[in-house]
């Protein structure tokens, strides 16, 4: 479902547009700056036409931060960009953060190479989760620019996480509104997902990271409700035990990454993807086994969930 904003016009627009009025009751834009389509009905949205070497005029900036907190993930295709103006780019839409347990590129860090060499058979991150709630601001979002890929495989799959809220019954909504949850750094399934790139030299397998964050989640730009655990990082409901969490738990876990809330990411070099933390989550599929992948990591920082 191409669609242009300039060149073919309104009836491939109107799609899109109708897809994001209907799933957030905005008024429609009137134009887009770019052509682009989306990647399902609940999330992601491709862009193609738009080089980001060259700082994208406000007009633009402002389609793009609009588009990205109706859509949750945007996919830009084709960007030929050095570090440098990868975070320059990172700076026109949030601030740079550093991430604590994986050294930054020299020169950048807060750019964080995700590499998994051919030998390896764990991936960075190789679970659903939404990026480092173990913080108390998790960052609002991510941004990954794929330098080197596998001829096939390696794809990231996201989850809406506002339409894994809105599908829920209106006594689960109820029962979950009051509850909050712990998140940690330590959770064994993730820990084994860093543990060959942690940055030794900063000491950084030792830090352990907690918080408490709210399960359902009001969107601080959109107003938009979302849940707000993920099997990556959430352990236990506040004030339960794990026992006693782990039912709901995995019904939140198993319902939160249904395939209609979902869209594939297929990577190519230079494409570059920016997802919200606060609104999605994501799993990047470790099905490329014998290859090299890297991507250029940065994340935005956030503010402490509500
Ligand atoms: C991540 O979880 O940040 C990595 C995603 C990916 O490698 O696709």
């Amino acid at each position: 479902m191409p669609m242009s904003g300039k060149s073919k016009g309104f009836p491939a627009r109107a799609i899109v547009l109708g897809l994001c009025s209907r799933l957030h009751h905005r008024t429609p834009m009137t134009d887009y700056p770019f052509d682009c389509s989306p990647l399902s009905p609940a999330i992601g949205l491709e862009i193609r036409g738009l080089d980001l070497a060259t700082t994208p005029s406000a007009e633009t900036t402002a389609v793009i931060n609009r588009v990205f907190l109706e859509r949750h993930v945007l996919v830009f295709r084709d960007q030929d960009m050095t570090p440098a103006r990868q975070l320059a780019f990172a700076e026109t839409v949030g601030e740079p953060a550093i991430y604590p347990f994986v050294k930054g590129l020299d020169g950048f860090p807060a750019i964080t190479p995700i590499i998994k060499l051919p030998h390896e058979t764990v991936n960075f991150g190789g679970l659903w989760h939404s990026d480092t709630t173990y913080l108390e601001r998790p960052p609002k979002a991510t941004m990954l620019l794929a330098r080197e890929v596998p001829p096939v495989g390696g794809d990231t799959l996201f989850a809406s996480q506002v339409a894994a809220h809105n599908a829920l019954s209106g006594g689960m909504k109820q029962l979950l509104a009051p509850l909050r949850a712990v998140n940690a750094s330590s959770k064994a399934d993730v820990t084994r997902t860093r543990e060959d790139r942690i940055d030794k030299d900063g000491g950084a397998e030792k830090k352990s990271f907690e918080a408490i964050h709210p399960v359902i989640r009001t969107h601080p730009e959109s107003g938009a409700k979302a849940l707000y655990v993920n099997r990556g990082h959430t352990v236990r409901f506040e004030d339960l035990t794990e026992d006693e969490s782990a039912g709901l738990l995995e019904f939140l876990f198993r319902h939160q990454t249904r395939e209609e809330f979902q869209c594939r990411v297929r990577w190519a070099p230079g494409t570059l993807v920016m997802w919200d933390n606060r609104a999605c989550q994501h799993y990047p599929v470790n099905d490329y086994h014998g290859h090299r992948r890297e991507m250029h990591r940065i994340t935005l920082k956030g503010d402490v969930p509500r």
